[in-house]
């Protein structure tokens, strides 16, 4: 089965496509081996080595980070394009550092893997004792195999446990986050990542659910979810899908992750050198767009983000709702003045959508329509 984050043009009326997650777009199986199509293989390969030759001091060893190793697919293209340069591949999955350890291992020492979240992108790179790198990418969300194997339980299709997590190793199971919040919270996480106009009804389905010791697995999650709206796909979409995506990015802090990278980057990354960042969600493409363009420490390398070509897109779905956006390093700044620059954005976004300002305590209120 192949799986792919699709736009879904003008669902939400703010005059942005919006994209949900849909795991539905081709046959079925089980894969459960490594295997995931790299999107913008070439672009982003070439987006950050332009930069080396921009940097105002290249090094011997020029180094690059791959803040979302995955399979290695971006990391394999860098490290062929250029002789000498050295790739950190951050991933916070083990099956993922260990997939691409197994594929990268021609290149060598060349590949540098780590295991962290991409949010500790300065301080792990200054517990290896590198003080600056030269380009750094980004390819934000899960992988195929993430959502292809039952056991991160990711997927509606397939039957697992209810955690998402992508590192299984540490935080809160998207069951557990579901048993510690409230109808009204639940809700809002359903609304807020989740683009889910049916929250509340939703919310309250699943709490019950989950208060009868009816909520074990997946497939136990997606039938709360249509007990509260019914199996009717809209636009082709499943019922489960925005739910589905909602607790993935809640549980993994999607969002606070691209925050914390957005903040670090400019920390490490030499002047000159370029960050390329895809994403395949609105709420993290309106982030990166804001960061690089309102940013003194960014200037962002083309106005348009750049997207998959129609063969690219026809031959990988998850390519349709891509986006690529790069921008150089230049000089530096107040991170302070910056968040709030971002901030400020954000809310005139949600003002914008709600055609009201929406504060924390409005958007407790949105939902159910
Ligand atoms: C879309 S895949 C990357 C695929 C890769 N570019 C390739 O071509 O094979 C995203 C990967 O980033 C990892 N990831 C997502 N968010 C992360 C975070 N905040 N910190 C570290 N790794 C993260 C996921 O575990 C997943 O393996």
């Amino acid at each position: 089965m192949k799986s792919a984050q699709l736009a879904l043009p003008g669902l939400l009326g703010v005059g942005d496509d919006e994209w949900v997650f849909s795991e539905d777009v081709e046959g079925e199986d089980s894969i459960v081996s490594f295997q995931h199509e790299t999107v913008l293989r070439g672009e982003v390969a070439e987006a950050v080595l332009a930069g080396l030759v921009d940097a105002t001091a290249t090094s011997e060893f020029p180094r690059i980070v791959d803040a979302t190793l995955g399979g290695g697919g971006h990391t394999e293209a860098i490290l062929a394009a250029h002789p000498t340069v050295r790739v950190y591949g951050i991933d916070r999955d083990a099956n993922a550092r260990a997939a691409a350890s197994e594929r990268l291992a021609p290149f060598g020492e060349r590949f540098i893997p780590i295991a962290a979240p991409f949010s500790r992108l300065a301080e792990v790179l200054g517990e290896l004792g590198v003080s600056y790198i030269d380009g750094i990418c980004a390819d934000l969300g899960v992988s195929s195999p993430q959502l292809d194997d039952a056991r991160y339980g990711m997927s509606f299709r397939r039957e697992g446990p209810i955690d998402m997590r992508m590192d299984t190793t540490s935080g809160e199971t998207a069951l557990e986050m579901i048993e510690r919040l409230g109808d009204d919270e639940l809700a809002n996480v359903l609304f807020h990542y989740g683009d889910e106009r049916r929250s509340r009804r939703i919310a309250r389905s699943v709490k019950k659910a989950s208060a009868e010791g009816e909520l074990r697995t997946t497939l136990d999650l997606r039938r709360a979810i249509v007990r509260a709206v019914g199996p009717v796909r809209v636009g082709g979409v499943d019922p489960a899908t925005r739910t589905f995506q909602a607790l993935r990015i809640a549980v993994n802090r999607e969002l606070d992750e691209l925050d914390a990278l957005l903040v670090a980057i400019p920390q490490v990354l030499r002047p000159g050198g370029r960050a390329a960042i895809i994403s395949f969600h609105s709420l993290e493409d309106r982030k990166i767009k804001q960061a690089f363009s309102l940013r003194e420490s960014f200037e962002g390398v083309s106005r348009k983000p750049i997207i998959p070509s129609d063969d690219e897109q026809a031959l990988n779905v998850r390519a349709r709702s891509a986006k690529l956006r790069v921008a150089a390093r230049v000089g530096a700044e107040d991170e302070a003045e910056v968040v709030a620059k971002v901030e400020t954005g954000h809310d005139r976004y949600l003002a914008r959508r709600g055609g009201k300002k929406l504060t924390r305590t409005t958007v407790t209120e949105a939902g159910d329509e």
